[in-house]
């Protein structure tokens, strides 16, 4: 067993079969089902692409009409979701919170186990439908201010914004966030995914999985980096100031958030995308030189290291312009991910078998157990 070759990191293995997406880091290229990304990011609307996760194809326009009238209607909270929001810290992350309510929906939840491929996808449109309700409801009340409602009559990002700030901005900057939404919808086996896969592997419950979900992405190395990425632009006067600073962060080897990516060595294929969003975003808002700090990071970091950004680093600007706080720029990666999140679910319980691998023992070889006082 001791020559058995580690895989740190599970880095190369290949874990089950997907047929949910694609990534072809050669090509720069993601697909959902079948669909480049791109594609869905310019021609659908998130709740499109949500569908497409869920059911496994694109709706025709009734299935979409039926699909959105489902979430439409389940964005209410119970109240005691909006009693945990009262009882839990105004301090507290927001990825804990929403971690939390997660729990106490499932903890509720009747027949949260043993449930068919069926019921879970109900579950998910469920869940879909009260996290934005969540993350707006505790950013409000971590500001003192009162609930804004849900509104059936608006989309999906529309009513995220109205929720939010109590408004809906401009149809362009809905656009770009809806964008965001759809590009953060699903990344084949990364942490959190495999996470809730491991989890629905032992027959756990739904809510379980996505529980344990929340938890891997809150993590600075996966879906953290988008809080991160802004955090480092922020105090920035200059992109000179910014440069400097890079180029001595590099020399101490210290990580740059949004940068890197296991699977993407020569850029993520989301990027791209994303970027032209978010300069349209800072051309119409004012915000051109934290664009030419956002270029003067990334142009260092490419041309010392040769590694590229990954979707966290356009993302956390973009919503950053949007006016959304910092600390909620995660929990919104959670109200997209949770569609492919539940997609996989589904689909390791579909063809399940425990995931289990090994580990390498490295500890002290046999040895007897001495008495308690020949200890020491
Ligand atoms: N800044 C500086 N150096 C880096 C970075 C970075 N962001 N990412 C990787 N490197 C270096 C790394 O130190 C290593 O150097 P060396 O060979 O000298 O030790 C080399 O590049 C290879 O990287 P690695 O650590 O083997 O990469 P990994 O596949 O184990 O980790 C990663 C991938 C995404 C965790 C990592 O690149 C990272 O920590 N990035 C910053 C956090 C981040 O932006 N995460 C978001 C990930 S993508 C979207 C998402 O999940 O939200």
């Amino acid at each position: 067993a001791e020559t058995t070759e580690v895989k740190k990191g599970l880095a190369g293995v290949v874990a089950d079969e997907s047929a949910i997406s694609n990534v072809i880091p050669e090509k720069r290229a993601l697909y959902y089902r079948g669909y480049p990304v791109h594609e869905l990011a310019e021609q659908c609307r998130f709740e499109e692409v949500a569908y497409l996760l869920l059911y496994g194809e694109l709706p025709t326009r009734a299935q979409l009409e039926a699909f959105e009238q489902e979430e439409r209607r389940q964005r209410e909270l119970d109240e005691t979701v909006h009693h945990l929001l009262r009882l839990i810290h105004t301090d507290a992350a927001p990825m804990d919170v929403l971690r939390t309510a997660v729990s106490l929906i499932g903890a509720n939840d009747p027949e949260a186990t043993g449930a068919d491929l069926d019921t879970i996808r109900r579950k998910a449109i469920g869940l879909l439908a009260k996290l934005p309700t969540i993350v707006a409801a505790d950013r409000r009340r971590r500001h003192g201010l009162d609930f804004i409602p849900p509104r059936e009559d608006l989309t999906f990002a529309e009513n995220f914004f109205h929720m939010y700030f109590g408004e809906v901005p401009d149809p362009e900057v809905v656009k770009a966030f809806d964008v965001s939404l759809i590009l953060y919808a699903e990344h084949s086996f990364n942490a959190s995914t495999f996470t809730a896969r491991v989890i629905t592997s032992t027959l756990s419950d739904y809510y379980s999985a996505i529980t344990g979900a929340i938890g891997a992405l809150k993590g600075p190395l996966h879906g953290g980096a988008n809080e991160e990425v802004m955090r480092m632009l922020k105090p920035f006067r200059s992109p000179d100031e910014a440069r400097q600073w890079v180029q001595d962060a590099l020399a101490r080897k210290q990580k740059i958030m949004g940068f890197g990516h296991r699977v993407y060595r020569y850029g993520d294929s989301r990027v791209p995308i994303m970027e032209r969003y978010t300069r349209r975003l800072a051309e119409r808002l004012g915000y051109q030189e934290l664009m030419a700090i956002y270029d003067a990071i990334q142009e260092v970091v490419v041309q010392q290291k040769g590694i590229h950004p990954n979707l966290d680093y356009p993302t956390g600007p973009a919503y950053y312009m949007m006016g959304f706080d910092i600390e909620t720029y995660t929990p919104i990666f959670v109200i997209s991910r949770i569609t492919g999140w539940s997609a996989h679910v589904m689909e390791q319980l579909a063809d399940n078998r425990i995931i289990r691998p090994l580990s390498r023992y490295v500890g002290p070889p046999e040895r007897s157990v001495p008495p308690l006082d020949a200890r020491g």
